[in-house]
């Protein structure tokens, strides 16, 4: 009997050894100490031993019981052990990783040259005032001082929707439209989207932006037209560049001029890309015509005004060195992801 508790603890140390998880470790534990186990079996047996062998027997049990169950429970905590190393080791964070790479979106070239707009004329008091894109003949045309069947309305192509509704040719209707809601004095701008049916080319699309800009108010003289805007285009592309304003004509302004920069590529010394000149046109402007104001009910005698509308197209291509005005239209990423 004592040759088989030491059989049974040896086969117990054996056992134990080979066990890989707790499930195994319990099974064995039911195998060798459990109601019907091997050592419970033996110690069963010793109702036939001799008086004599019964308590060395019974000591020899108890010893195999408690080594076995010292065997058992050392596995367990093991067992227990390395799982856990094992569970914190597969749900560990690197935190050393490189992490995933998003793209951030960014503002589109038209947008900062709107927001850098905004910002500056907003600085300068101005309001920011809308219109709609589909207008009346009204608005775009008739209060502008272009009289019906007047040759300027062709320098416009304009797209009409039915009768006397269009397609706004320009943001000078907002003009309109502010003075009849505001009384003077009045200092906005407008920024937004105008059309013409111009075919499409390396400059033009029949949809693109302008920022108009009014002010009306007591004694406004070309004088403070010139300072605003000399202003606005040094803090649009630098101190270094010249301004310089060239008569023009506008029915809705007089006197009318176009204002150009000095040409950055050459720094005024004429090249390809301002055509030699060294100049480049950037927006139209002039003093608000008597015609309009009486239009709108402002007294042409107690009131003056300057006004100019801003291509932002242009600006955008002047001051990033676009070379087609398509890009700004295509939605390439290669090209947005540059600004
Ligand atoms: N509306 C003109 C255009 O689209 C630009 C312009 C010129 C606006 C002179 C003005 C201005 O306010 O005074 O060509």
């Amino acid at each position: 009997m004592e040759d088989k508790l030491k059989e049974i603890q040896q086969k117990a140390i054996d056992n134990v050894k080979k066990v890989v998880d707790l499930d195994q470790l319990e099974r064995l534990r039911v195998q060798f100490l459990g109601k019907k186990g091997k050592v419970t079996k033996v110690l069963r047996g010793m109702g036939d031993l001799s008086p004599e062998k019964r308590p060395v027997v019974g000591k020899l049990a108890n010893q195999v019981k408690g080594k076995i169950g010292q065997l058992l429970s050392q596995k367990e905590r093991e067992l227990k052990e390395a799982s856990k190393k094992k569970q914190l080791k597969e749900e560990s964070i690197d935190v050393t990783l490189p992490g995933n790479n998003f793209d951030l979106a960014k503002k589109h070239p038209l947008t900062l040259i709107f927001d850098e707009i905004k910002e500056i004329f907003l600085g300068l008091g101005f309001q920011i005032a809308e219109g709609p894109e589909v207008e009346k003949d009204y608005y775009n045309f008739e209060a502008l001082n272009f009289p019906e069947n007047h040759p300027a309305r062709d320098m416009q192509d304009t797209f009409y929707i039915k009768g006397d509704t269009l397609l706004r040719t320009h943001t000078s209707s907002v003009q309109i439209r502010a003075m009849e809601k505001i009384e003077p004095p009045i200092r906005i701008i407008a920024p937004g989207r105008v059309f013409r049916s111009d075919e499409i080319d390396a400059t033009h699309t029949p949809v693109f932006h302008q920022v108009e800009g009014l002010m009306i108010d007591k004694e406004i003289s070309f004088a403070n037209l010139k300072s605003i805007l000399i202003k606005v285009v040094k803090e649009l592309f630098g101190e270094g560049r010249k301004v310089r304003f060239r008569p023009s004509y506008f029915p809705f302004t007089e006197p009318s001029a176009e204002v150009d920069v000095s040409c950055a590529n050459c720094n005024g010394e004429g090249c390809s890309v301002c055509s030699g000149t060294g100049w480049l046109e950037i927006l139209g402007a002039g003093l608000v015509h008597p015609n309009v104001l009486k239009m709108a009910e402002i007294d042409p005698e107690e009131y003056s005004g300057f006004a100019f509308g801003i291509g932002v197209e242009r600006i955008a291509m002047l001051k990033y060195g676009i070379d087609d005005i398509r890009l700004l239209y295509d939605n390439d990423l290669r090209f947005l992801e540059q600004f």
